[in-house]
């Protein structure tokens, strides 16, 4: 067994939300960042629309606000709100301070293009052209790395979190660490830390149809319930309306910024429908644009429908949209000429561990920040790039919480090691994989966009038949990570199932069908699951 490691701040997750606090602490404290792939790998590097923020001299803070608070459905945490929104200004400057380069507006030398997506009535997306997200995470990448005080361990699962409940049987629970597990040596490794950072993104890949990447297993969101946080929300799960419809492309996002520049959503015939369902049309907020394209598809028994931008000039296309136009033509879609086949696809999770302003959880020592979190900003229905920003601004806070506690004690508990003593190897791996592909079908089909009581109930059937499975295969055998991301996407199966049963109305991105309507009396009604333990 190896000797435990030691650090000031342990954060798992290499994203935009781990790599910007790691960077803010990185001058006062000694960090170790978990990566359970390569470091790039995650949500944020295919982050493609851009990042919210008011600079526009027509647009306002009070603006964002509303267009938030509206987006979310009457569940967004006003002050929140109001507190990200006004610190988006700042966050964007430090970006461009660690050297993002976003795209100007050929204006002056000084300003920055501005991009509009659904939901927002103003245009204040700031972008590096198409491929934001890789532009922000590779540049902080490249910080994180350069720094002596950030050690990185790429290829680290996190297990499960180390509580001073479980290991010490102490009442007050507190966090002290974590135990991964070593993917390349297949050794589980024990991370001792007095604090411990959640920023493990989100949970789509729970779903069978997702923009998101295969890291985006909940397995923050999963640690921590079973740790003992609250997790809010979890039945909120935004579908983005236009991923590449196209038996090759796995997961390949169609940015909202394309409709922002006017392009159209058609039917196989070529009718706009957009504006039956909402005055906004194409720019209408996201859950309800994928709830008319999954009506219209059903309607006509149609596999896709279609996004026109075709009405923009080539050479406009090509100098906004560089990243989609060359994947479309990499499948012999040429956007420029024709529509392109888009299917909604789950996207992102606005549930997660409840915290504070602070990125605080419920369990003392232990932070949230990035998709991981709840925080209360994006209420029922997250609008477009408020994600990034909300990564940028959490994790910015929490590091201004985490500078006040310095310097911590040199009082460090003893740990127990990981005990792999009675467990066996496994012999085959056909029940993890059958597992996963059935979890994820059963979510989409019964758990997706249109929900009724029916379906939620033989989802919850089938998953407790799994999470049997799933515990005897756990308690017997040697671990893998697809044996971890299997065992979270249960249990975040079980808070979107759980959640979604006590919802009884329809509300952003929850829709039932035997509560089709909105109960105004539930307005600013969170859905909270204690902690499992
Ligand atoms: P991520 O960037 O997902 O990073 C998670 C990290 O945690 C990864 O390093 C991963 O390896 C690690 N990890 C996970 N589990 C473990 C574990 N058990 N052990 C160790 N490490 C672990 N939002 C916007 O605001 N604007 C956009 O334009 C935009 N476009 C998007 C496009 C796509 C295709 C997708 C999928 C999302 C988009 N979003 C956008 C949402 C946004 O990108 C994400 O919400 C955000 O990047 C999440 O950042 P994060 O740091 O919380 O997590
Ligand atoms: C997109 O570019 O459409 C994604 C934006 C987001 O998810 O915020």
């Amino acid at each position: 067994m190896t000797k435990p490691y030691h650090f000031d701040v342990l954060i798992i997750g290499s994203g935009t939300a781990g790599l910007t606090l790691a960077l803010q602490l990185a001058d006062t404290a000694n960090i170790a960042v978990l990566s359970k792939d390569r470091l790039e790998e995650g949500a944020s590097l295919y982050a493609q629309g851009g990042i919210s923020v008011v600079l526009d001299e027509a647009d306002s803070l009070q603006s964002h606000i509303d267009d938030t608070i509206t987006s979310g459905a009457g569940l967004c945490d006003e002050d929140v709100v109001k507190f990200t929104v006004k610190q988006a200004r700042k966050s964007i400057e430090w970006l461009i301070d660690q050297g993002v380069s976003f795209t100007k507006d050929g204006v002056t030398s000084e300003t920055y293009h501005l991009t509009q997506e659904g939901g927002h009535s103003h245009r204040r997306i700031i972008h590096a052209s198409d491929a934001t997200g890789r532009e922000v995470e590779t540049t902080l990448l490249a910080k994180a790395k350069a720094h002596s005080n950030i050690h990185l361990f790429p290829y680290h699962v996190g297990i499960d979190l180390i509580t001073s409940s479980k290991q010490l049987g102490q009442s007050d629970n507190q966090c002290l660490g974590c135990y991964a597990l070593d993917i390349k040596t297949d050794t589980p490794q024990t991370f001792i830390a007095p604090i411990t950072v959640m920023a493990t993104g989100g949970a789509g890949k729970v779903y069978l149809y997702t923009s998101n990447p295969d890291v985006s297993t909940g397995d923050g969101i999963a640690m921590g319930w079973r740790a003992g946080c609250r997790v809010a929300n979890m039945e909120f799960i935004q579908f983005h309306p236009t991923c590449l419809y196209h038996p090759k492309a796995k997961s390949f996002l169609i940015s909202e910024a394309l409709r922002g520049e006017g392009a159209k959503l058609r039917l196989a015939d070529g009718d706009e429908f957009m504006a039956d369902f909402h005055p906004q049309a194409e720019l209408a907020p996201r859950d309800i644009v994928a709830r008319a394209i999954d009506h219209e598809m059903k309607r006509l028994g149609d596999d896709c429908v279609y996004l026109d931008i075709s009405h923009q000039s080539k050479e406009f296309i090509e100098e906004h949209f560089p990243t989609i136009h060359q994947r479309c033509l990499s499948f012999g879609i040429d956007m420029t000429q024709e529509p392109i086949p888009v299917v909604p696809a789950a996207h992102y999770t606005c549930g997660g561990l409840m915290t504070d302003l602070h990125g605080r959880t419920d369990i003392a020592g232990l932070y949230a920040i990035g998709e991981t979190a709840h925080t209360g900003f994006h209420g029922a229905n997250r609008m477009a790039s408020n994600s990034l920003l909300e990564c940028l601004v959490f994790a910015h806070s929490a590091a201004e919480d985490i500078k006040q506690q310095l310097p911590f004690s040199n009082d460090i508990p003893v740990i127990q090691t990981w005990d792999a003593s009675r467990v066996k190897p496994a012999k085959e791996a056909i029940s993890i994989s059958h597992n996963w592909d059935e979890l994820r079908r059963f979510m989409w089909d019964y758990v997706g966009i249109v929900r009724s009581n029916e379906r939620l109930y033989k989802a919850k059937q089938r998953l407790t038949l799994l999470q049997q499975e799933i515990d005897d295969y756990y308690s017997q055998h040697q671990i893998s990570s697809d044996l971890l991301e299997l065992r979270n996407l249960a249990d975040i199966a079980e808070l979107i199932i759980n959640s979604a049963l006590q919802r009884k109305e329809s509300r952003g991105l929850h829709y039932t069908l035997d509560y089709p309507d909105i109960d105004t009396k539930l307005a600013a009604k969170n859905t909270i699951i204690s902690g499992k333990s």
